[in-house]
């Protein structure tokens, strides 16, 4: 049920501290400061040349997370595709390396073809999956559930942070395995994660302010979303929650790539949705921000109070975050991008839970 709110997708939304906090502790020795994983994995990080990440939609998003946290955490290579391209693709395969599988319903038919492909080249599969009793998770070596519970509203919002939350947990585990990671840094990732949930809470409180934006973006045909680093699959993200539930044209992109095609679009009738916390890579960022402002697009920065600060220009609009260390940023900056899609889909009197044309869960190819 609903609860008090009006959409599955808000209840979801809001669900967000409490069910990302429970994966959370299933992943952690709160006690031992140390990532724990509830199950024996049946291969050793150090003899993984590569990971192969598959999944769709939203949850290949997470998996280009995933990318970046197991190359820095752990320095191990990861090669993430979407599932309906890789089951075809016939990717060579190393026999004994590691293949992961990140589904909500575990179900989706694509990912389980490509599952059933990396298991017959040999591979090690480990499914990251929220309902445990789904063929994904039957069919793989290794489950590590999402503890979402269950997500009803056809966009994902809990299942995302959550998976995002048990990868951050196996990027860590792999990083400690192969030497990569001392124990002051493990304890001092585990403190970063245990401190995700109550950021998730504090970001929730800026939902009015995310209300009222979405009577700009209701307004408009086309909305650019842009991100570096971590923050650039969150535009993808951003964009994809967009335009599914409020059919609202958009775009994700890597900020960098904004000066290679995706900046003709830009003029004052587009809102450029602008995700940047202020890390290593913010300067850049606002770089390309600034080409953006002078083409007379309308930027909406989403950011910290620091990096807010440091990019005060007149005519932008500013979400301010709390502040948080860096690597774990895309748990919390999703939130903002998550509300916005949720209240300009109401203004545009869309079905917020069942969107025209899609299903919860894609069984069929
Ligand atoms: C977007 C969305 C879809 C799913 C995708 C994969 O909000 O919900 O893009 O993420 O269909 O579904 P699962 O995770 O069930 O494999």
């Amino acid at each position: 049920n609903k609860a008090n709110y009006r959409h599955f997708m808000a209840k979801e939304i809001h669900e967000q501290p409490e069910v990302v906090g429970q994966t959370l502790a299933h992943y952690v020795d709160m006690a031992g400061e140390r990532i724990e994983l509830p199950s024996k994995l049946p291969f050793d990080f150090n003899a993984i040349q590569r990971i192969w990440i598959t999944a769709c939609g939203t949850a290949s998003y997470a998996g280009q997370v995933a990318k970046y946290w197991f190359e820095r955490l752990a320095r191990l290579p990861v090669e993430i595709d979407v599932a309906s391209e890789f089951r075809y693709r016939e990717a060579p395969l190393r026999k004994g390396d590691l293949a992961i599988f990140i589904s909500q319903s575990g179900e989706t038919a694509d990912t389980l073809a490509a599952l059933r492909y990396a298991k017959a080249q040999g591979l090690h599969t480990i499914s990251v999956v929220n309902v445990s009793t789904s063929t994904i998770a039957r069919e793989s070596e290794v489950v590590l559930p999402t503890l979402a519970g269950p997500e009803i509203g056809v966009a994902s919002t809990k299942a995302f942070t959550c998976q995002l939350m048990v990868i951050a947990a196996i990027a860590v585990a792999a990083g400690r395995e192969r030497g990569e990671l001392s124990k002051i840094e493990e304890i001092k990732l585990v403190h970063e994660l245990i401190e995700v949930p109550p950021l998730i809470a504090a970001t929730l409180a800026i939902e009015p302010q995310i209300e009222k934006l979405a009577h700009d973006i209701a307004k408009s045909r086309d909305v650019v979303y842009l991100g570096r680093g971590t923050s650039s699959p969150l535009a993808m993200e951003g964009a994809l929650k967009l335009k599914e539930i409020s059919y609202i044209h958009a775009e994700g992109y890597a900020a960098g790539e904004l000066k290679h095609g995706p900046i003709a679009l830009i003029d004052e009738t587009v809102p450029v949705v602008v995700i940047a916390p202020y890390d290593r890579l913010f300067e850049k960022t606002v770089s390309n921000m600034q080409e953006v402002a002078a083409r007379g697009g309308n930027v909406i920065l989403i950011t910290d109070a620091k990096g807010a600060s440091e990019a005060a220009m007149g005519s932008i609009v500013t979400i301010v975050l709390p502040d948080m260390p860096a690597t774990f940023t895309p748990m919390v900056y999703v939130i903002p991008l998550q509300l916005l899609a949720y209240h300009t889909a109401i203004l545009m009197g869309a079905d917020v839970d069942q969107p025209r044309n899609l299903a919860k869960s894609v069984t069929v190819e």
